[in-house]
């Protein structure tokens, strides 16, 4: 595997690079939901190239930047054993040198959700993957359903700046009792943990409500919330069920709609969702 600190010789490697070539975009702390990212890519690519980049300019300050889990020894040699091709690992420098300031922002799926409950956040997602999108020209880029919402962010900066790239989503990688993996789900103590899987367990209780017959959406949140609130270490930012498509609210669950959460449990963030 080669490892690549420096834009230029990226991208000078992107352009001889055998195609089609895969990117799997990752903040490291490399888990089993990366791992199906990069399965994918090698299955349906000649060439993988992962990117490590933890990116600062998605963290406000109040965020947890600066403890975000970071393991850049033990990556390197789980992706060398994985068979990627390149490891992209800049330094903040190299992709934010001094004078930088251009950003990507997408005004409208942004200002929902976690949009509202993170400012910022997507303008840093939007602007680093369109930078590694141009560093490392794939035909297919990789990314998981858990980050839904950034998903869609990621589509449509795709199509409207013309990058011509397939954007490939791959279902969340769970945890036996249904948690979704998240690199920051080593910051739970043992209760946490414990009480973590209660997120995706209410929305699956939301999925039995509506196999049963009940298709209002308020109806619906309010027995996701009632089920949460029954756990006094969750704390609840927001419930919602939108068009998987639009991601407009909706009024009436269908196939195609999408419950969102977002929960604090200590000082860990998580999110979730699951499709109807
Ligand atoms: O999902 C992530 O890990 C990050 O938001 C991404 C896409 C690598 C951009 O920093």
């Amino acid at each position: 595997m080669k490892i690549i600190k420096s834009i230029p010789l990226m991208q000078s490697i992107s352009n001889k690079a055998h195609k089609p070539v895969g990117l799997v975009p990752t903040m490291g702390s490399i888990h089993e939901g990366h791992i199906k990212l990069i399965n994918a890519s090698k299955k349906q690519n000649t060439t993988t190239i992962v990117t490590l980049f933890v990116n600062p300019a998605q963290f406000a300050e109040n965020e947890d930047f600066h403890t975000y889990p970071r393991n850049f020894q033990k990556d390197k040699k789980l992706l060398s054993d994985l068979g990627v091709d390149i490891l992209f690992a800049p330094e903040t420098s190299q992709m934010y040198p001094s004078g930088f300031q251009t950003s990507v922002i997408n005004d409208r799926l942004s200002s929902v959700l976690e949009g509202e409950k993170r400012p910022g956040h997507f303008r840093g997602v939007s602007t680093i993957v369109s930078k590694l999108l141009n560093i490392t020209k794939p035909n297919n880029a990789y990314f998981g359903q858990k980050d839904f919402q950034q998903l869609l962010i990621i589509n449509k900066l795709n199509n409207d700046l013309n990058h011509g790239v397939k954007i490939v989503s791959i279902p969340t990688v769970r945890e036996k009792d249904g948690l979704a993996l998240s690199s920051r789900n080593i910051h739970l103590n043992q209760s946490e943990r414990k009480t973590a899987n209660k997120i995706y367990a209410s929305l699956k209780h939301a999925e039995s409500l509506y196999l049963n017959g009940e298709v209002n959406s308020d109806s619906i949140i309010y027995a996701i919330q009632t089920y949460l609130l029954k756990e006094s270490l969750i704390k609840i930012e927001y419930i919602s069920i939108r068009d998987k498509f639009t991601f407009e609210d909706v009024s009436t669950v269908m196939p195609g709609s999408i419950i969102l959460i977002a929960v604090s449990i200590g000082k860990t963030r998580l999110i979730d969702n699951l499709i109807i």
